[in-house]
């Protein structure tokens, strides 16, 4: 039976850049009452079935480490039926059904170990945003190393996890999420049909090999920063012969998103480019002169430095 609803309790264990993108999206999901979200009807290469119910987040609860998040997030989410915690993790852990870290990759395992912290995740679903960290890192900073002196029943009362990767066009719901998956663990269908109807509200969702996660981060993460740059320099471009910079600025964003539209829709960049660039006219002035000065190749050399950083497995290190 397709289209019943389930309540789901989500708390953010940390609530920065990427959290609150994501939290200020699945908002903006639930006060759209024009959508009906169906993780079957979604861009998705997850598994889903239209049994399964779809997720309606509530009781949201963002825990943060700093007083003055705390109270910026407050002011943020005032009015928005979002409880803001400072220092109360396992009290946030407790109120949830799933549980969404996004904590710096330094402090992940300081969290996760908090007195408390095992039995307030029992039988929850933990989704780490944690870039680079993997399951058995976040199942040991859980429930430490010696997994084989486990009970049955113990070993039923643990969390589910799995690491997932949204951007920050979360926010207006542009994110393209991937739920990365590890060759050794590999996630239950339901569990993945829940990720598919909760993150779809927030863009769209891909499965992707942890061998791969690095690019894909990089692509689907770090690709927002690096095209908001060439955005700048065009909105420079404009100012400088005399253009109002918030004018330039919508200009400028919906020329890019023209770009990305076609080439979602199945245009490739070249043909895109091909279409407005006459040979010897105006465009082919801008586009000759961007090539010179090596462009495509430094945003290919940034994608390359960036998932190395990241720490892909089997990557030619980048020098310089
Ligand atoms: N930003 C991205 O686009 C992006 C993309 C992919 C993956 N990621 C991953 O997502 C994670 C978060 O990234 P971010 O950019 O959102 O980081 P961020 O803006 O620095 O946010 C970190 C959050 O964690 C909170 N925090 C730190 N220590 C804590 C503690 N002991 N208890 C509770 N909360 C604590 C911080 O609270 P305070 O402000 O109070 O310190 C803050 O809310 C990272 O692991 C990163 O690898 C980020």
């Amino acid at each position: 039976m397709a289209g019943h609803f389930q309540s789901l309790a989500v708390t953010f264990l940390g609530c920065g850049n990427l959290s609150s993108a994501v939290l200020d999206g699945i908002l903006s999901s639930l006060y759209d009452s024009s959508e009906h979200f169906n993780a079957s009807t979604q861009t998705s290469k997850v598994v889903s079935s239209v049994s399964e119910p779809i997720l309606v987040p509530g009781n949201l609860v963002a825990c943060v480490h700093s007083q003055g998040s705390a109270t910026s997030l407050e002011k943020i989410y005032n009015g928005k039926d979002v409880t803001v915690l400072a220092q109360e993790n396992v009290r946030g852990v407790k109120q949830a059904d799933l549980v969404m870290l996004g904590v710096e990759p330094s402090v992940f395992r300081e969290v996760l170990a908090e007195p408390g912290m095992r039995d307030a995740l029992s039988s929850k679903i933990l989704v780490s945003f944690v870039g680079g960290v993997t399951i058995h890192m976040l199942r040991e900073a859980i429930y430490g190393h010696d997994a084989s002196s486990k009970s049955e029943s113990d070993a039923q009362k643990e969390c589910q996890i799995i690491r997932v990767t949204p951007s920050t066009a979360a926010a207006v719901r542009g994110s393209f999420t991937l739920v990365i998956e590890e060759k050794d663990h590999p996630y239950p269908p339901q569990l993945l049909t829940k990720i598919n109807s909760l993150f779809s509200r927030i863009g769209s969702v891909r499965n992707i090999p942890d061998s791969l996660a690095h690019v894909g981060a990089t692509l689907a993460s770090s690709g927002p920063a690096f095209f908001a740059l060439a955005l700048e320099g065009t909105v420079n471009g404009a100012v400088e012969l005399g253009m109002d910079r918030a004018a330039a600025l919508e200009m400028a964003a919906a020329s890019m998103r023209g770009a990305a539209d076609l080439v979602a829709e199945g245009e490739s960049p070249d043909e895109v480019r091909r279409k407005i660039a006459t040979p010897g006219g105006s465009t082919a002035v801008g586009l000759d002169l961007l090539e010179e000065a090596g462009v495509k190749w430094s945003m290919q050399q940034a994608i390359l430095k960036t998932a190395t950083r990241l720490g892909g497995p089997g990557l030619k290190k980048v020098e310089g």
